[in-house]
């Protein structure tokens, strides 16, 4: 009498387990879901915030979805632990977001900017991470490229003079892209110069300018891909 209890009771048990793991995966999918959906809600509303940056010094709006594109390739490729963190794209897209700050007259200026101008243009990359301050879910990774986007290896960028491995990885590989589509885009002032150029211009830099192992690894995947 007492085994068939026992044996009842296991099964009891046991179904009530199974009910209660069916119960969590299933809420646990609702979870991802939500999780995926909102995610995608961010990236959507960084993209957009993006793109309406980029219109003020940038006719097409298509700067910051290009050097994106081309700055997500490189880290692929040099430190792929970093592309799975959605930040690193965020802080690609919103890199320039500390321009919302910069007056007109300096950012559309069609001449050379004088001192005190150059001075204030020198500040968006700090004024970028005090507008992130106010946006916790963009983390470490999204300021590390806002903020040392423009520091250069050799110590003689802005705005923290930071040099060699002292900058995070994310802004060194990101400043590689980004003199890259800048150089091979139309400029206001300049047309845009020939791949082969740009890539040369970026070996020529590497070591002083920017990370020289970064520097070798865009040269050769861009190579490649223009060679193809
Ligand atoms: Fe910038």
């Amino acid at each position: 009498m007492d085994d068939q209890l026992t044996a009842a009771q296991a099964l009891r048990y046991a179904r009530e387990l199974r009910h209660l793991h069916g119960e969590e995966l299933v809420q646990r999918r609702r979870a991802e879901e939500a999780i995926s959906l909102l995610r995608e809600s961010y990236r959507t509303t960084v993209s957009a915030l993006a793109a309406a940056l980029e219109l003020r010094d940038d006719a097409t709006g298509r700067h910051a979805a290009r050097v994106t594109e081309v700055a997500t390739r490189l880290a692929q490729e040099v430190a792929p632990l970093l592309t799975t963190d959605p930040d690193l794209e965020y802080g690609f897209l919103l890199h320039d977001l500390g321009k919302i700050g910069i007056p007109d007259s300096i950012l559309k200026k069609p001449g050379p900017l004088d001192e005190e101008e150059m001075e204030q243009m020198r500040y968006h990359p700090v004024l970028g991470v005090q507008i992130l301050d106010a946006v916790p879910y963009l983390g470490k990774v999204t300021r590390d490229v806002v903020g040392s986007h423009h520091e250069r290896w050799d110590g003689t960028g802005y705005p923290d003079g930071l040099a060699g491995r002292e900058i995070p990885p994310a802004a060194r590989i990101f400043a590689v892209a980004d003199a890259y589509d800048a150089m091979t885009n139309d400029r206001a002032y300049r047309a845009a110069m020939p791949v082969e150029e740009a890539l040369a211009e970026i070996s020529r830099c590497a070591g002083t300018h920017f990370d020289p192992d970064i520097a070798a690894a865009f040269v050769e995947l861009q190579g490649a891909r223009v060679a193809a």
